[in-house]
């Protein structure tokens, strides 16, 4: 039974958030412009890890040679039931985004944030987040009684983030990322600890690199990233499968 609350005005969005089959899907999002470079080779090194672990196919998206322009700001989305005004290539990733189960996202350290493409990205995703028929209004009351729909819910989130130099930065753009997923109801997960050698866990996957590539030279960076990989695809197992087990569609 599909709880009410979590139903959508949206019925297109309900198709795609439909279970096929027990497989999850890991999408990665790479949010660096520069194509081929170390958050490209880490969020693949996370992604081939989380399909290793079985039962898990994967699909990856890059900001590189991507239109993605920041929010306006218009409030066209909130009166328009989600049609944002601005035509570009956010669409397309958002429809990946909704129907995937858990998200890898990196990015490198550009002057101590996640670039600025990645956080377009983001601000973008504002469009699935609305309230059907009050939009723009802050009279929570009113809200009680409305289907609300946030299509992100209880995916799985894990983060990446590379830098330059040890202290970059790379730690803020991930609990940055995970403040993106927290602001979507998503499960944000840690690196889930390295396995070889035995390290905590801790917030994700962290490497240093400035030339393309170069990460392949940093094995913590490149352990972090795979670790990230095992710990979102097993999450969002569990979180798939124990919707599943309990008799209800995820959405
Ligand atoms: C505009 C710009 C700003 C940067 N700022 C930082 C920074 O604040 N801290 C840091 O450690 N590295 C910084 N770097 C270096 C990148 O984070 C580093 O080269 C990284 O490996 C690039 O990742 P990519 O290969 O995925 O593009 C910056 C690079 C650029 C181009």
């Amino acid at each position: 039974m599909v709880n009410k609350s979590v139903r959508s005005f949206d019925e297109k969005l309900i198709k795609l958030g439909e279970i096929k089959n027990m497989e999850v899907t890991i999408l990665g999002i790479v949010g660096s412009p520069r194509k081929g470079g170390n958050t490209e080779v880490m969020v693949n090194t996370a992604l081939e890890a989380a399909k290793e672990s079985g039962e898990v196919q994967t699909d990856m998206v890059t900001m590189a040679g991507r239109s993605v322009h920041p929010c306006k700001g218009c409030s066209y989305c909130w009166f328009h039931e989600g049609v944002c005004s601005i035509k570009d290539d956010v669409e397309e990733i958002l429809q990946k985004m909704v129907k995937a189960d858990g998200l890898i996202v990196g990015s490198p350290a550009y002057f101590g944030s996640m670039t600025a493409t990645l956080k377009a990205l983001f601000e973008r995703c504002l469009k699935l987040n609305i309230l059907k028929d009050d939009m723009g209004s802050t009279d929570y009351e009113k809200f009680k009684d409305k289907e609300v729909f946030f299509p992100l819910r209880n995916k799985v989130g894990g983060a990446i983030g590379v830098g330059g130099c040890p202290s970059g930065g790379q730690e803020k753009v991930i609990t940055d990322i995970h403040a993106f997923f927290h602001l979507n109801d998503m499960i944000v997960v840690s690196d889930g600890g390295i396995r070889t050698p035995a390290v905590h866990p801790h917030f994700g996957g962290v490497g240093t690199a400035r030339r393309k590539k170069e990460i392949l030279q940093d094995p913590y960076g490149m352990a972090s990233s795979k670790s990230v990989g095992m710990r979102v695809a097993e999450v969002a197992k569990l979180i798939k499968w124990g919707i599943q087990a309990q008799g209800e569609k995820k959405r």
